[in-house]
């Protein structure tokens, strides 16, 4: 694979953008949501660089835009009570950004006093919403990448750098796919 960020690197991103985000909000209580499964490193390595009273907790989001409904499914029952606070909510990265702007109008029903969003990646002119990152730590080239959080095919989330996917590494993959659902067909 080739590496695109490694883990020094990513560490340095990761404290300065705890910096800005310290910065931001002073010693106001923030309520952190991390966007499950991706943000699951980068979100425990920016709470250790922040300082304020924190509440943390996660919500995971199901896109069905290939169905009729089109629409994103947050399932929010790990998220705590936010009516009225701070929310910062933090993900692996801003794509297109229809899920973050998706799940920010969703969160926004439920009454908190501030929405923001930080992100670890953001890709170079791919945005498709009107509105952009508050935070972010890397802007990377419009390319898919694997690592520290983020998938293919459920598989390279563990690596501690991020990597472009090339070929042989998405062939594993689908492979690796393909036996896992062999065997859960065979468990039955
Ligand atoms: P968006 O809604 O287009 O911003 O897509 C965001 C979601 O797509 C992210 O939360 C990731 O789960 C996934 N995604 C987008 N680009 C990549 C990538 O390069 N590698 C891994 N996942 C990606
Ligand atoms: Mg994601």
């Amino acid at each position: 694979m080739r590496i695109l960020l490694g883990d020094n690197e990513i560490r340095e991103g990761v404290r300065r953008l705890g910096r800005e985000i310290q910065a931001f909000y002073g010693h106001r209580p923030l309520t952190i949501v991390g966007v499950m499964t991706g943000s699951v490193m980068f979100l425990a390595d920016l709470l250790r660089e922040l300082t304020m009273p924190l509440r943390v907790g996660v919500i995971q989001a199901r896109s069905y835009r290939n169905s009729k409904a089109g629409k994103l499914v947050m399932n929010a029952e790990f998220m705590p009570q936010i009516a009225g606070r701070d929310v910062l909510l933090v993900d692996d990265i801003f794509d297109t950004g229809q899920t973050l702007f998706e799940l920010t109008e969703q969160i926004d029903c439920l009454r908190p006093k501030s929405i923001r969003m930080a992100v670890l990646l953001t890709k170079e002119g791919r945005q498709k919403v009107g509105r952009n990152p508050d935070h972010f730590g890397f802007e990377i080239p419009d390319q898919f990448v694997v690592g520290y959080g983020l998938d293919y095919r459920d598989a390279y989330r563990h690596l501690p750098y991020i990597a472009i996917l090339e070929e042989p590494d998405r062939i594993a993959a689908e492979r690796m796919a393909e036996e896992a659902e062999r065997g859960a067909v065979a468990a039955v």
